[in-house]
């Protein structure tokens, strides 16, 4: 049973198939529901995977996670086995990675990984598909992350190897990748540039990313991060460092004027609506794909 827990499950031709499927999808979901379990909060992934799975010919059922109590109700196994009585698909967007690994480990339902504390994969194939459709072909284009070395950028810098794109990072000192981040990467065969300054990293960059400086479940943190990724914010000295024409891209939500300027967010180079819109589509894609590969 094939499974979306991070981008790494999927071949180079795997992840153009899905980026093709997203604007020719088959009605792949006709009759069937998913279930979508949210243990933290989402504007974009809620809304894209409920539309997604309806422009499929699907029915979505939303769920919070304190109804069925991963862990405390009922343990994650019997959650999934009570999701796969009444599902095609499950999504779960979760605190503890280990969760979707244990959901899928069960081979009952194809589970997607809607965000965890490790990787946000339909959120990188959105980042792709807006890269595509304003690039074209993405291979030998570079994008640069400048920030914290989280689930987003976990899931881009795997993304981007896929696509055959250079990735560049620079984070402030302890926010860098984890060995074992960058072991999984390297063994995806990307190779990660790693700058200490930001403007290393964005000079001459044909995208440039910015995430929050403190993800959900880190809030009792945000007041040191603020501190630490001081000089890490993209502002438009910063764009004007990435090649003339550059896009802005931000997975959202944008904490206006930390990680990244008004100015840039509202600016000529923001791609960050169309970044958003593409949710729905990469997500109509990787869900036709995964009902068709387990069909
Ligand atoms: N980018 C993203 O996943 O947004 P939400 O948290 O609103 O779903
Ligand atoms: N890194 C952020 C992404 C939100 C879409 C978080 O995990 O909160």
């Amino acid at each position: 049973m094939r499974h979306l827990l991070e981008i790494d499950d999927l071949s180079s031709a795997e992840v153009n198939q899905i980026l093709d499927l997203a604007t020719d999808a088959p009605q792949a979901l006709a009759g069937k529901g998913m279930a979508l379990i949210f243990e933290k909060p989402s504007a974009r992934t809620r809304n894209s995977m409920e539309m997604a799975v309806v422009q499929l010919g699907g029915h979505p059922v939303y769920i919070q996670g304190q109804e069925v109590g991963f862990d405390t109700r009922e343990t994650v196994e019997d959650v999934t086995r009570t999701m796969a009585c009444f599902h095609s698909l499950v999504g779960a967007r979760v605190f503890a990675h280990s969760v979707v690994e244990r959901m899928a480990a069960l081979d009952l339902v194809p589970v997607v990984n809607m965000l965890s504390d490790a990787a946000h994969p339909l959120q990188a194939l959105a980042d792709l598909l807006t890269m595509r459709r304003e690039f074209g072909e993405l291979q030998g284009r570079s994008v640069a992350y400048v920030g914290d070395a989280n689930n987003v950028a976990r899931s881009l810098a795997l993304a981007a190897g896929r696509a055959g794109m250079s990735f560049r990072i620079s984070s402030p000192s302890g926010y860098g990748f984890s060995e074992v981040d960058a072991d999984r990467i390297a063994n995806a065969g990307v190779t990660i540039d790693i700058h200490d300054r930001p403007e290393d990293a964005v000079a001459g960059a044909d995208a440039v990313y910015a995430d929050t400086w403190t993800s959900m479940g880190q809030e009792a943190e945000a007041e040191q991060r603020r501190r630490d990724f001081e000089g890490f914010q993209v502002d438009e000295r910063l764009m004007a460092l990435a090649v003339p024409g550059a896009i802005f891209l931000h997975c959202l939500p944008a904490h206006r004027n930390e990680e990244v300027t008004d100015a840039v967010l509202d600016g000529d180079c923001s791609r960050i609506w169309v970044q958003a819109a593409n949710r729905m589509h990469a997500a109509r894609g990787a869900l036709a794909w995964l009902a068709q590969e387990n069909g």
